[in-house]
């Protein structure tokens, strides 16, 4: 157990240096810095409206850096466009429910490939047998279309989907949001099992109790800077930390 990212002993996959964003004359980024090492789940936490959605658009390539750069497999990729970090399979963000309706769930699945070259057929198949066998929901329903999944299936059809690519980092933003408590245990012990597996994640929540409980390390965002990071566990037991994000006193 440690606090600082530094001293764990793998490499650092994805990182992210003083990235400032702006929207407009608003600063919503302050000179965000965060590391994620290979095979880790890390959390970055934070209320509405601080910047976790901004900072997974920065990484992805989706919003311009004011300043700073983001990092991949030690390469400066700050001037990468965001299809090509998905094409070369370093990063993937599922987009929330942007399943398409009128598409089966392996329709849907297969266009998590498009650009994405695949040694084989064989191989190809090999990762639609893994996403539906990680997603027994998704298997079941898998000449359903779309559209008349629900809310969770969706969800998880979008992560599905995102996996289908091989990505190197999964970046998920809030796949918690709107579902039921069921649903995000479950959802939760899926990604848990993901990365287990060897998928590195990178997870943006409000829910710190789901969320610390699976992760290794968390940032804590505020108003577009980090305030606290270490081990997820520990920021759990903290008690600023559980009266801020957990609504225990
Ligand atoms: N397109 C935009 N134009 C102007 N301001 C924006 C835009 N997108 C986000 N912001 C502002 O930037 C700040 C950070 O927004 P962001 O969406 O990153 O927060 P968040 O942490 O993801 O919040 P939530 O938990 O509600 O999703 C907010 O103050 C927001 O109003
Ligand atoms: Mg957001």
């Amino acid at each position: 157990m440690t606090n600082s990212p530094d001293l764990d002993p793998r490499p650092v996959l994805l990182e992210a240096r003083d990235v400032v964003v702006h929207y407009g004359r608003i600063r919503a980024l302050h000179g965000v810095s965060l590391k994620v090492h290979e095979g880790e789940l890390v959390t970055l936490l934070g209320s509405n409206g601080a910047g976790k959605t901004t900072m997974m658009r920065a990484i992805s390539g989706l919003r311009p850096l004011t300043s700073g750069s983001v990092w991949f497999e030690g390469r400066d990729i700050t001037k990468v466009k965001a299809h090509r970090r998905v094409v070369e399979g370093l990063i993937q963000a599922p987009e929330g429910r942007g399943v398409f309706p009128g598409m089966t769930v392996v329709e849907n699945l297969e266009m998590g490939c498009y650009g994405r070259k695949f040694a084989s057929k064989a191989e190809h198949k090999e990762r639609l047998d893994w996403v539906l066998e990680t997603f027994p929901r998704l298997a079941e329903r898998r000449s359903q279309v779309g559209g008349t999944l629900s809310g969770g299936e969706q969800q998880m059809l979008a992560i599905g989907r995102a996996l289908m690519a091989r990505p190197k980092v999964l970046l998920l933003d809030e796949p918690s949001m709107g579902l039921a408590p069921m649903v995000i245990s479950q959802i939760f012990r899926i990604i848990a099992d993901i990365n287990a597996q060897g998928t590195t994640v990178l997870l943006v929540e409000q829910n710190a109790q789901q969320a610390l409980t699976r992760s290794d390390r968390a940032y804590i965002l505020e108003t577009g800077e980090i305030t606290r990071t270490g081990n997820a566990r520990e920021l759990l037991a903290d008690d600023s930390i559980r009266a801020a994000y957990l609504g225990v006193a």
